[in-house]
This record gives structure tokens, sequence and C-alpha cells, in this order.
């Protein structure tokens, strides 16, 4: 039997806070147990580069990105576990992509819209000041990842979904054209993983700067919950555990039994301030020992390297031949 190929990557623009490790690297990790499976986890950093980020953040962000995942439990003997840019095939793929793909579909992309709209919003008089052609190709070069491994599985948070729908667009024109050289990617969104919400009581994002990283210091864990929005209910005030972010943090940390035991302390009036003692004591225990294999694999880059050149070259495995066989397929042949 064949097995399914499932594949993500993670910009490599920040740190990793707690809703990425419950959202994605938890849930990755878990899957990537199955024996029928193939799981594919890279770094995105050439995706990094299209939000103009500082080139040691970028740097710094890969490293420890990588830790992450490893302290998390990833074998990366089981996975094919790499950096995006370690993989020229992914950006010649591009191209050959590029060239195939309709402009009027890059339009219609929410981020470009998005952007777009911004302009048009703020009284701007072109539409397009400040996008650049990294912004608006970003799904073709998201398209050449997933592609370039043949995934038929991509987990995604929903904002990603619509780049999903266009690789695989993408792949089936390029079928069309040149053959049957492409499988056809379906996104993954799991209602039941869980979504964070951060600080503020937006979604968890580094783009709202609201994030309570994944292996912050005992300390400074304690401080960022301490620091997290609740409204104004006195101690004994009965309290909604549902929308609470509080709350909402400790169900993606938490068994059954332990979520419904915290429940019935909100309904019974729990004080907000012992609420996240409660949080912060639970989360640390089960951090602490991920962290301290984290903070060895920081001051260790270069095992690190190591282990992305080993994911590397394994996964070039797949790539080098596959990207042979598009170069003949499309003319360039020697
Ligand atoms: N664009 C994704 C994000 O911002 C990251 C990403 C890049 C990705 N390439 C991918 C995710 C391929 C899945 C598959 O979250």
């Amino acid at each position: 039997m064949s097995k399914t190929i499932v594949l993500t990557g993670i910009t490599t623009t920040g740190t990793p806070h707690l809703g990425n490790y419950a959202g994605a690297i938890r849930p990755g990790i878990e899957a990537s147990r199955a024996a029928d499976t193939e799981s594919f986890f890279f770094l995105a950093d050439y995706h990094a580069l299209v939000k103009r980020s500082d080139p040691d953040l970028v740097a710094q962000s890969s490293l420890e990105i990588a830790a992450s995942w490893l302290a998390a439990g990833l074998d990366p003997e089981r996975v094919f576990f790499y950096r995006q840019s370690d993989i020229p095939e992914i950006p010649e793929l591009t191209w050959v992509l590029t060239s195939l793909t309709a402009k009027g579909l890059m339009n219609r992309a929410h981020a470009y819209k998005a952007a777009v709209a911004e302009n048009e919003a703020t009284g701007k008089n072109d539409p397009d000041k400040g996008i650049t052609m990294g912004l608006f190709c970003y799904p073709i070069l998201m398209a050449a990842d997933i592609l370039m491994f043949k995934a038929h599985r991509v987990p995604v948070g929903r904002d990603q979904k619509q780049h999903v729908e266009m690789a695989r667009d993408i792949a089936a024109r390029v079928n069309h054209h040149y053959g049957e050289l492409l499988v056809l990617p379906e996104a993954d969104i799991d209602d039941d993983t869980a979504v964070l919400t951060g600080l503020d009581g937006r979604k968890m994002s580094k783009s709202y700067d609201n994030v309570i990283p994944l292996f912050s210091a005992e300390k400074r864990l304690r401080k960022l919950i301490m620091r997290i929005k609740t409204n104004s209910l006195e101690p004994g005030e009965p309290k909604d555990p549902d929308g609470c972010t509080l709350f909402g943090i400790y169900k993606a940390f938490a068994s059954g039994a332990e979520v419904a035991a915290l429940r019935a302390r909100y309904e019974a009036g729990i004080a907000w301030g012992e609420a996240k003692q409660f949080l912060f004591e639970h989360l640390n225990d089960q951090l602490k020992p991920l962290r301290g294999e984290y903070e060895r694999l920081l001051a260790d880059p270069g095992y690190v390297e190591q282990v992305l050149q080993r994911g590397a070259s394994r996964a070039r495995e797949r790539s080098v031949p596959l990207m042979q066989q598009i170069r003949a397929a499309v003319g360039i042949r020697p």
C-alpha cells in the first residue's frame, strides 16, 4: 500500500509560540508516528524573505523553530525534516510553475487582495504601493513546496486553505500540459486542533505581537500569563470558561478530566489570579523537560545544522529525480 504524504512548513519569522506548538508541531509529531504516512516538515525560510524581516532574525528563527520541533520529540529519521533553502529544486520548480500560472489566479489571493484593499482604504494613489512580487507570487513558492514532494495532505490553518487550493489548480494545469507529473494536494483543516488566543484576546499570532513563546524561561512565562486579558468579575462570581483565553490555553494542554475540573472551578467563581497561577503551574510542569532540551539544542547549533543537512539530503533523493522529469517534460534537455 502506498503511503499518504503529509507536508507542512513554518515561516521563519519569529520565535515559536504556544499556538504553533498546539496547532502545528504537536499534532504533526503525533501524526508522523502513524505507519501509513510519510511526513515532511520544513522551515520556510524563503517565505520569510517576503515579509522583509531582519536577516539575523530569519537566521535565529530558523534555529529556534528547528530546535522546537526536535525538543518537542520529532524523530528526524522517521520524517523528512529540512530547510526549504537547502532544496535548490524548490526555487527551480517555482519558476516552472510561475511560467504556467495565470496572473488572474494570483490576483485572487487573499493576502494580495488585503494589501490592495488596505492601500485603497488609506487613500494611496497606487493600489500596489509597497507590494512586492514576492508577496504577489507567494502562493506559487508555496505550491512548489507542496508539489515537489507529491504531498497528498497539507495540514494548515484556515488562512492558508486558499493557497493549498491554488497549488492544486497549478498542479492540475501542469499535468494537463505535460502529463501526470504531480499529485493534487488537499488542505487538511482539523476543527479539533486548538487555535489559541493570545494576551489581548485575539488569535495568538506573531503578527499581533500577543504571543507566549513556547519555551519562555519560567519567570517570563509566569509574567506573560499574568498579563493575559480577562474581564473584571470579582473572586466568588461565576465565570464563563468558553471564550476565556486562559481556559482555551489550558484546554490545549490538559486531559478531558482536568478540563472538566477547571470548568467546575470557573462556575464556582475562581479568582482570576488563582486561575492564572494554576495555568502557569500546569504549563510549566509540562514544558519544563522540553525547555531543557530546547536550551541544550540552541547551545549546539552545529548539531541542529547537521540534522537539517541530513534531512535535506534525504529530501533531495525525492526532489532531484522529480525535477529531472519535469525539466525533460518542459523541454529543458541536454
Ligand atoms: N505559508 C505558510 C504560513 O505562513 C507556511 C508555508 C510555506 C507552508 N510553505 C508551505 C505551509 C507549504 C504548508 C505547506 O503559515
